[in-house]
């Protein structure tokens, strides 16, 4: 895989830009689409490969799936309508979300179905996901390993269940969710707070969803067995993506960019109460609902004056896939930051917290890292002027993105390895780089 040679800073940029399609939004459109009655249009899906392993993975399920650019058409059969045939295998690549939702649709299976993944996803953890769909009654088969390759068989009998979600997980609660949809009866989930775009999908289709929301937990009872029909679905810009450009931005001299359409759902903005609290000045305008999630677009100026943070961890479940780039804005914050409970970041698709504090390092920033907690001594004159290699990563897409950021942003020689990482999220991420005029060579 090629390696990005960068030399270069950043000169300073006035742009407009739009990223690609929310990956948490896209995903499930795709799962949902399938479950429902009827043809879905969904657009502006992006072409990642997280995204493609979603399509080819339900392909493989037998259904049908249409694309024509960044349009794609779902021809859904209704709940449990799965072609289950003996000796599927799934790969889901990169992709934990894909995984670990998808066996939440699995749970009446009549043959094993097998889901495999790349390097990075057979590291992760799925006891997450097998303990609470074995109650619904589906059977695991993992080598008592908890993670993939493992083989799934569902049952006749499923049965609603009462789960305690006590990790902030995203997607284990909507792994449990689309389960409750096959299921009979209703099933209860406690859940920490965490993004809750499974619940808005639901709501946009008016499945039979009540949540009590409470300061740390939502309460969320459904009742499964109900068909729903087809939809139309716009994906939003992902704010994930944009947070790299957004960092660039702010880390650069004189610099303003624009970026339109971001989706800016409350459970998704955590990074950018944590950079305004540092004291960028990020603004969210144009603000409008759409299909129930909030679109907005983002404005950001550069911002030569960060101060540390002592990092709420409250935030953290809103925040948890930009860490890596707000320890970039750590490093060049006056004081010391400090992120804690971060147990979490340890279980992405590298072990972020141990890497990102590797990477600060190598620019000669001074770190303490724990076991789920980083301190940042932030240098706001930060200036890098040796040569970094950056390899050895697990391809894992946004460790990749946060040290072209690094390089773009504080200077010296960076040879980052694996490029085609970005792909997994970000497909457009190299052809942005070019527009807002970074600097560059593969080799
Ligand atoms: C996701 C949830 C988060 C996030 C991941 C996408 C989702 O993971 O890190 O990139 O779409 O539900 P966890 O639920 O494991 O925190």
């Amino acid at each position: 895989m090629a390696k990005i040679v960068i030399e270069n800073k950043i000169n300073n940029f006035n742009k407009v830009i739009s990223v690609d399609g929310d990956k948490s939004i896209s995903i499930r459109s795709l799962l949902i689409g399938s479950q429902s009655y009827g043809i879905c249009k969904i657009s502006n899906l992006p072409n990642s490969e997280d995204i493609i392993s979603t399509i080819e993975g339900l392909r493989k399920l037998g259904v049908k799936i249409l694309i024509k650019g960044k349009a794609c058409s779902v021809y859904g059969k209704g709940l449990n309508s799965f072609d289950f045939k003996k000796n599927i295998v799934i790969n889901a690549g990169n992709s934990g979300t894909f995984a670990r939702l998808l066996l939440g649709l699995l749970i009446k299976t009549p043959h094993l179905i097998k889901i495999i993944g790349d390097k990075s996803l057979s590291h992760r953890d799925f006891q997450r996901v097998i303990l609470p769909l074995s109650e619904f009654g589906a059977i695991f088969y993992d080598n008592c390993r908890g993670k993939l390759p493992l083989k799934i068989l569902g049952s006749e009998y499923v049965r609603p269940i009462n789960y305690f979600e006590k990790k902030g997980s995203a997607q284990c609660k909507s792994s449990v969710m689309l389960a409750a949809l096959n299921s009979p009866g209703t099933t209860i989930i406690k859940a920490k707070k965490s993004r809750d775009h499974t619940e808005i999908f639901f709501k946009y289709l008016k499945l039979p969803i009540n949540i009590v929301r409470d300061k740390n937990f939502d309460i969320i009872k459904i009742n499964g067995e109900v068909q729903f029909k087809s939809f139309k679905y716009n994906i939003p810009g992902d704010i994930s993506s944009s947070a790299f450009f957004i960092v660039m931005t702010l880390l650069s001299n004189n610099s303003k960019l624009l970026i339109k359409n971001v989706n800016i759902n409350p459970s998704r903005i955590g990074f950018i109460k944590i950079a305004n609290k540092m004291g960028a000045k990020i603004k969210i305008l144009n603000k409008r609902n759409k299909c129930g999630e909030m679109i907005g677009d983002i404005f950001v100026k550069s911002q030569s004056k960060l101060k540390a943070i002592n990092c709420p961890s409250s935030l953290n479940s809103n925040a948890i896939d930009e860490f890596l780039i707000i320890f970039l804005l750590a490093s060049k914050a006056s004081g010391v930051s400090k992120f804690t409970n971060l147990d979490e970041l340890n279980k992405k698709e590298s072990p972020r917290l141990k890497l990102g504090s590797k990477i600060l390092n190598k620019m000669g920033i001074k770190t303490i890292q724990k076991k789920d907690s980083l301190k940042i001594f932030g240098n706001p004159k930060l200036s890098v002027q040796k040569d970094i290699i950056i390899k050895n990563f697990y391809k894992d897409h946004r460790i990749f993105m946060t040290s072209v950021v690094a390089a773009l942003c504080f200077g010296g020689k960076w040879v980052i390895h694996d490029v085609d990482s970005h792909k997994s999220s970000f497909p457009s991420f190299m052809k942005l780089l070019k527009k807002i005029g970074s600097k560059y060579n593969l080799i």
